[in-house]
């Protein structure tokens, strides 16, 4: 698999909207509308060996509480363990550097065993700090028994070598 990953336009919106599957269709606009506001950007990641079919969605915040905030991230089950996730990662730490930032923060759910293997190969590291899940906009835990009621804040320092 070939990743592109690249901001996401108006023709997209239709792939977006059916990867995304169970996820509200509303918030596919609202995200789209912000990019367009200039306060966050919507990054897709592209398979250029299967005819730019697309396999993952990532938000960059750039108007949240801990913003730049990486968020959303989501990669289509088929596509996963083939880099979508790493590269979707990077694309949005290199959109944050290009905007002056020093360091991208996230929220992931303790209990994401997917996610937190992720984000600690890629130097995120725990700041120790939680914010309550009181409604996420989507949920990180396919099982509703093992979603954590808090998540854990990880930060990426964008200038430490
Ligand atoms: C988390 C998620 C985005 C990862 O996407 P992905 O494309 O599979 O990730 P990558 O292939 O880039 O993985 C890069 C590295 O992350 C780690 N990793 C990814 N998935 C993992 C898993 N299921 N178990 C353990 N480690 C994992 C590995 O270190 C992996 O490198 P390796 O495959 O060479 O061992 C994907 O599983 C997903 O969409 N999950 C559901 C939504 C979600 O939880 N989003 C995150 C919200 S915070």
């Amino acid at each position: 698999m070939s990743i592109v990953v690249r901001t996401a336009t108006e023709e997209d919106l239709p792939a977006i909207r059916s990867h995304l599957g169970q996820t509200d269709p509303r918030l596919v606009d609202k995200h789209f509308r912000l990019q367009r506001e200039g306060l966050m950007l919507f990054a897709v990641a592209l398979d250029h060996d299967a005819g730019d079919d697309l396999v993952g969605t990532a938000l960059l915040d750039l108007n949240s509480e801990m913003a730049p905030e990486l968020r959303n991230m989501f990669v289509a089950p088929k596509a996963r363990r083939r880099g979508a996730g790493k590269a979707l990662s990077q694309w949005v730490e290199q959109r944050a550097r290009e905007a002056g930032h020093t360091a991208v923060y996230l929220a992931v759910d303790p209990n994401n065993e997917k996610a937190v293997p992720l984000y600690i190969s890629l130097e995120y590291h725990p700041t120790g700090e939680h914010l309550f899940a009181e409604e996420p906009e989507v949920e990180q835990v396919p099982d509703p028994s093992r979603a954590s009621s808090y998540y854990a804040i990880y930060k990426k320092s964008l200038t430490a070598r």
